[in-house]
Order: structure tokens, then C-alpha cells, then sequence
């Protein structure tokens, strides 16, 4: 029996859902000789599996290079991955942002670089009039009022409609990149390192920013971060990802209380205080995403690694409890 949408036990479709997703960039072959054309793969996402549910908050956690921007630009539709499927409410991402405004107008991001983002010859009015004027989202008369109501919702004064984005402190560019991804009225907030780089009662009041227009607005939050105490304070949910693959994903609290993958174990490990640096990096270098180990990907670098993690690649599987891990031999708790 096929139950409508609304109907209590109906599944509830998520948002995105990536299925055995790759993305695999050709690059120059190392060490090819000059004028040669030779390339290789570089597979940045392999077999990614994420479903990501309205209303969620989700941490994309990873060393450098483990492909957390790259699956941010998937579910952005900016990239179309070279294999598996990615969906935005059932359908091809890329069809879903090329039929029209929709897409672009539910899904806001909100960038890395907020200053770079912002054009600095325009006025923070104008840079906030940009998409309420491109989305139709209200009368020209009635665009004053809406700036300085998104204003106000992120913190700033009114007046800071006047000013250019050069006048502007670090803390306060990042509220205008949020005010100015907001005022399409999106459901949907995708975030690369939103609050990475500033000084720690910044980055707090901005958390507490984002915190409360997640509940108050029922947005769905996807956000990429490289420290944990972020993602504890800030996601319901965690996904982990290594050299391309989320190795480990579930509710945030239980997966940094009790992590099962040993990747994860050593990342809470090396972060003993939240939102501090990290105390010591992980042993062992990170391998070249052209140079993949043979089975596990984290087996060169993994304490507790046995002989079969050396040939067989493990895929993500559930756990229970909202948890997956794609490791042979899972740390199990006493
Ligand atoms: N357009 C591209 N062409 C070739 N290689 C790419 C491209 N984009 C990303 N890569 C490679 O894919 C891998 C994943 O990169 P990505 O930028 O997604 O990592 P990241 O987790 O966001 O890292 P960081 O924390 O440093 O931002 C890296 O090895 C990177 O060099
Ligand atoms: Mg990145």
C-alpha cells in the first residue's frame, strides 16, 4: 500500500540524500613528463552515503582534504557528481536547481570567505536587497523595512545598511553573509566553516546566532567544521569523513561520547577540550587521495588495524540508534 504524503507512517522524505556518491576530479599524473597530457583520478567523494531530514542539523566533520567541500558543492548542485545519485526532495539535484528558482531560493549558503563574498563597492542595504529583489521576496516599498528586520535578526544595527563591507569587523561580515542568505527565506542553510578563524566570544555569539534561527525557523543546517566542540554545540547530527568517505555518522552526542570507528576515536582523542586547538595531531600522515591504501582507507593510520583491514575496503552500515560505521572491526564499548 502506498501511504500519502501526510499520513502519519508515511516515510518521511529527507531533504538531500546521496547514494554511493564519487566525485572524481581528472589532475596532471605526478611526476609526468613536461607537455604531457597524462591525468589520474582523483577520487575526492567514493561510495558516499548521506540522507540529511528536514528540520536537522548536520556536522560534516574531516581532516583537510577529505572532501567536505567538495560533497558541500554536490548538495549545492554546483558540481554534478561522476557517480551515484544526489537528491533534493526525491529528485536529481541537478534537475532540481535547473527548474527555476526553487532550488536557489530554498537552499542558502552561506561561504567560507564571507569577505570575499561580499562585494565591497556595494552597501550592506544593497547586498541584502540583492536576492529579496532577485526572489521577488517583497515590494520595493517595502524592502527598507525587510533589510533592517534581517538586520536586527542577525545582530546588527539598522544603520549598518549604510555602511561597506570595509567597515565592518570580522564577526560582523560573517552576520551579513547570514542576513544576506536568509533573506530568500530558505529552509535549507549550507555553511563551509561559517565561523572558523574568529576569535573564541565571536565564534560563540555567532553560534548562538545560528542556534536559535535553526529552531525558530525550523531550518535544516548543514555545516562544515573542522572542530568538534562546534559541531557538539551546534548539530544534532555528525557525519565523519575520511580521504572521501563519511566513516562514521549519527547523533552527535553519542558519536563523540562513544565513537566506533577508530578515525573518530582519535579525532575526539586529539580534541580533548571543546573549541580549543586540537592538543596533538593524529599520528601518521594522511595519504595521497591518488594513492588510496588497499582496503581500509584509514588501515595505514588505524592502532587497532588487523590483517583483513588491509583487503577489505568496508562500506558505511547501520548500527541502530540513527548510527553507521564503515569499519571491519568497530570499537565496542565495555
Ligand atoms: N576542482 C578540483 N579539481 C581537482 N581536485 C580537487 C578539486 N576540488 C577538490 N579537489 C581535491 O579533492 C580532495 C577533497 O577536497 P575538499 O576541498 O573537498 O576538501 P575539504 O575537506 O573541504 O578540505 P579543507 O578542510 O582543507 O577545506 C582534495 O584532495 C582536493 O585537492
Ligand atoms: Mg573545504
Amino acid at each position: 500500500m502506498t501511504l500519502p504524503p501526510h499520513a502519519p507512517d508515511a516515510p518521511v522524505q529527507p531533504i538531500f540524500e546521496l547514494i554511493e556518491v564519487e566525485q572524481v576530479f581528472e589532475v596532471p599524473k605526478p611526476g609526468r613528463p613536461l607537455f604531457s597530457r597524462e591525468t589520474v583520478g582523483l577520487r575526492a567523494l567514493d561510495g558516499v552515503r548521506l540522507s540529511i531530514r528536514k528540520g536537522t542539523s548536520l556536522a560534516i566533520v574531516g581532516e583537510s582534504g577529505s572532501g567536505k567541500s567538495t560533497l558541500l558543492r554536490v548538495l549545492l548542485g554546483l558540481d554534478k557528481p561522476s557517480g551515484g545519485r544526489a537528491l533534493y526532495r526525491g529528485k536529481p539535484i541537478g534537475e532540481a536547481r535547473a527548474r527555476g528558482t526553487g532550488f536557489a531560493r530554498d537552499v542558502a549558503m552561506v561561504y567560507q570567505d564571507a569577505r570575499g563574498s561580499l562585494d565591497p563597492r556595494m552597501t550592506i542595504g544593497a547586498i541584502i536587497a540583492e536576492p529579496l529583489r532577485h526572489f521577488n521576496i517583497v515590494p520595493r516599498e517595502g524592502e527598507a523595512a525587510r533589510i533592517a528586520q534581517l538586520l536586527d535578526r542577525v545582530g546588527l544595527p539598522a544603520d549598518a545598511a549604510e555602511r561597506f563591507p570595509s567597515g565592518l569587523s570580522g564577526g560582523q561580515v560573517r552576520r551579513v553573509a547570514i542576513a544576506r542568505a536568509l533573506a530568500s527565506e530558505p529552509s535549507v542553510l549550507v555553511a563551509d566553516e561559517a565561523v572558523s578563524g574568529l576569535d573564541v566570544s565571536t565564534q560563540a555569539q555567532l553560534l548562538t546566532l545560528l542556534q536559535s534561527l535553526q529552531r525558530d525557523m525550523g531550518l535544516t543546517l548543514a555545516f562544515i567544521t573542522h572542530d568538534l566542540g562546534v559541531a557538539s554545540y551546534l548539530c544534532e547530527e555528525i557525519a565523519i569523513m575520511y580521504l572521501g568517505r563519511i566513516v562514521e555518522t549519527g547523533p552527535t552526542d553519542a558519536v563523540l561520547k562513544a565513537p566506533v570507528h577508530p578515525y573518530s576515536a582519535a579525532l575526539r582523542a586529539a580534541a580533548p577540550q571543546f573549541f580549543e586547538p586540537l592538543s596533538e595531531p593524529l599520528p601518521g600522515e594522511i595519504p595521497s587521495p591518488l594513492d588510496l591504501p588497499k582496503g581500509c582507507r584509514f588501515s595505514t593510520r588505524c592502532p587497532v588495524a588487523q590483517s583483513d583491514c588491509q583487503s577489505k575496503d568496508p562500506q558505511l552500515g547501520k548500527l541502530g540508534s540513527g548510527r553507521a560505521v564503515a569499519c571491519i572491526h568497530p570499537i565496542t564499548q565495555a
